[in-house]
Formats: structure tokens, C-alpha cells, sequence
């Protein structure tokens, strides 16, 4: 089954590949994920300079999912800037994360790395975990303002990385502005953020920073993540390309967000969990499926969720 799909005229072996954030900080993951079977190579959020990021333990997984407070650990863009022509010679897209603490951190960012040309660049507007900086993504007039700013200096197709938005109000405000700003493609969503997991028999939390609260990710936000990619599809009349991301641990969670309108999608914690054989794995139970139901290709899906 061909899985290859293609995202603001950049085409992907596969629509399977990793969420920023799960191993792919280091050259030595990036290089990993370019052996694997991921159809792209997605780089960890940068910023200007090296962060170490917060105290540990900041990553936990259990049987619903997890959590996690990174706070954005990353090499800062001149290491990714010197790293990512060397990936080229996996022959898949590239796609450069940014990120900053203020607006000039994501412009200094996006500047650097552009002129290194990955595929695409993802603009992350939606880290939950920096103590004292709300996610700009929640602030569509500050959004707007970075995007435009943003749009001026990236000169590859640029995509936003949101959060999950809860009420359809804020839905159809956000993709207005998005509209009005050109954006090229959306990941939806990065974790569902502050997020409490409690450890019952130590009483505790369980990561360290910000007491305990975190990002939420693994099959218990599937729904939210299948919600705010049907939202938008619709919101755009399908013409906005979308990778789905959030609870994707088999062939049939990718399907799900396919059918919701995702033209690929992302993988985080089943690629924490087992490492970058996963992608090989959701590429047959994906494949698999698709032939069982008798699809010729993902686009004879994408979008096409029937509704009550
Ligand atoms: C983190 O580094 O804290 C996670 C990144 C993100 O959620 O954007």
C-alpha cells in the first residue's frame, strides 16, 4: 500500500513520522530516525541558545499515556543549523521545530535555520512547560502578530504547531488568523498541557517541575487531538494541510485521524515507549487496513468521516 503523502508540495515517503520532541534532540536521534522507517526527520523545538531544560525526573509513561515537562531541552539552532544538511542523505523531508521564550527568540530561530532550507519549518506555539510563559498559542493577537513577523523571514513552507483548543469559538478565531497570516500547513496538537498525574500509593506526583504539572500525551488524548484536526479540517473546507497528532499507538489510531481529515501523522510517546521501530510497525497495521477496507489510497479516506 503506498502511504506517501504530501504537505504544502512536499512529498513524504510515508505519512508516518515522529512528533518534535520525542527523540530527536540529539544528531545521533535525528541520524536514527533517518535510518528508520519515519517518513520524515522532525526536529526537537530549538532556540537560540542550548537549554538544558527542566529538573528530572520530567517524563512519565503509564498505561493511559503520558507526561511530561521538557522544557524545550534542545542543542540551539547552530548545532541544528550545521546537523541538518548532513540529514539530507536519508532522502526524506526535514522538518525544522522552533521555538522561543519571547517573539525575538523565534525570529533570531527561524532566521538562522532557514537559511540552512529544511523542507518545512514548524512554529511551536504551544509548549506547555516553561514556568512564567504562557502558551502563545492560546493569544490569537499575539499569535498573529509572531506569524506575520515569522512569515516575513521563512521562505519554506511554514506550519504552526497549536494547542488543543476546547471550544469552537476558539477554533473558528484561531483559524481566521491563520488564514489571514497564510500559513502553509497545522500539527494538531501538541500535549494537552498542566496535566496532573498522581502516583496513589507514594501520594506523590510524578515529574518534578512546575509541581508536578505536564503535558499529557498517549492514547487518553486521542479524542482531543481527533477533535481539534476534524475542527479545523472543516473550518478550512479541507484545503488546509493538517497532520494529525496525539494517541497514535496502532495502525487504526492513524486511520482515525486520516478519516478526521489528517494528511499524516505524527508519532510521540509509542515512539518514546518503543523506540524508532514503531514506525515500521504502524506502517503494516496502517497498510493493512486500508486494504482490508478496500482503500486504493489514503486520499480515498482522508476527510471522509461520516457523520450521525
Ligand atoms: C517540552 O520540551 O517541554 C515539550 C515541547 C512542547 O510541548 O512543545
Amino acid at each position: 500500500m503506498d502511504l506517501s503523502t504530501t504537505i504544502a508540495n512536499v512529498r513524504f515517503p510515508t505519512c508516518l513520522m515522529n512528533a518534535s520532541g520525542a527523540l530527536c534532540v540529539t544528531r545521533d536521534e535525528l541520524e536514527s530516525l533517518g535510518r528508520s522507517r519515519s517518513g520524515a526527520i522532525v526536529t526537537k523545538s530549538m532556540t537560540p541558545a542550548f537549554r538544558q531544560g527542566n529538573p528530572e525526573p520530567r517524563y512519565y509513561s503509564f498505561s493511559g499515556g503520558s507526561i511530561n515537562s521538557m522544557g524545550l531541552p534542545n542543542l540551539g539552532y547552530p548545532a541544528y543549523a550545521a546537523i541538518i544538511p548532513t540529514l539530507r542523505r536519508f532522502g526524506k523531508p526535514i522538518i525544522a521545530s522552533v521555538a522561543g521564550l519571547s517573539p525575538p527568540d523565534f525570529l533570531e530561530a527561524a532566521r538562522a535555520v532557514t537559511a540552512v532550507l529544511p523542507d518545512l519549518i514548524e512554529v511551536n506555539l504551544s509548549c506547555p512547560n516553561i514556568p512564567g510563559k504562557p502558551q502563545i498559542g492560546y493569544d490569537v493577537e499575539a499569535s498573529r502578530a509572531l506569524l506575520l513577523q515569522l512569515k516575513d523571514i521563512i521562505t519554506v513552507p511554514m506550519g504552526v504547531k497549536l494547542p488543543p483548543y476546547f471550544d469552537p469559538v476558539h477554533h473558528k478565531a484561531t483559524a481566521r488568523m491563520l488564514q489571514d497570516v497564510g500559513v502553509d500547513f497545522l500539527s494538531l496538537i501538541n500535549s494537552v498541557g498542566n496535566g496532573l498525574v498522581v502516583d496513589p500509593d507514594r501520594e506523590r506526583v510524578v515529574i518534578k517541575p512546575k509541581g508536578g504539572f505536564g503535558g499529557l500525551g498517549g492514547p487518553m488524548i486521542k479524542p482531543v487531538a481527533l477533535a481539534n484536526v476534524r475542527a479545523f479540517w472543516k473550518l478550512f473546507d479541507g484545503r488546509m494541510p493538517i497532520i494529525g497528532t496525539g494517541g497514535v499507538v496502532s495502525g487504526t489510531d492513524a486511520f482515525e485521524h486520516i478519516l478526521c481529515g489528517a494528511s499524516a501523522v505524527q508519532i510521540g510517546t509509542a515512539l518514546v515507549d518503543e523506540g524508532a521501530e514503531v514506525f515500521q510497525r504502524l506502517e503494516k497495521e496502517l497498510g493493512e487496513l486500508l486494504q482490508r477496507k478496500g482503500y486504493a489510497s489514503l486520499s480515498a479516506c482522508r476527510g471522509t468521516l461520516q457523520e450521525l
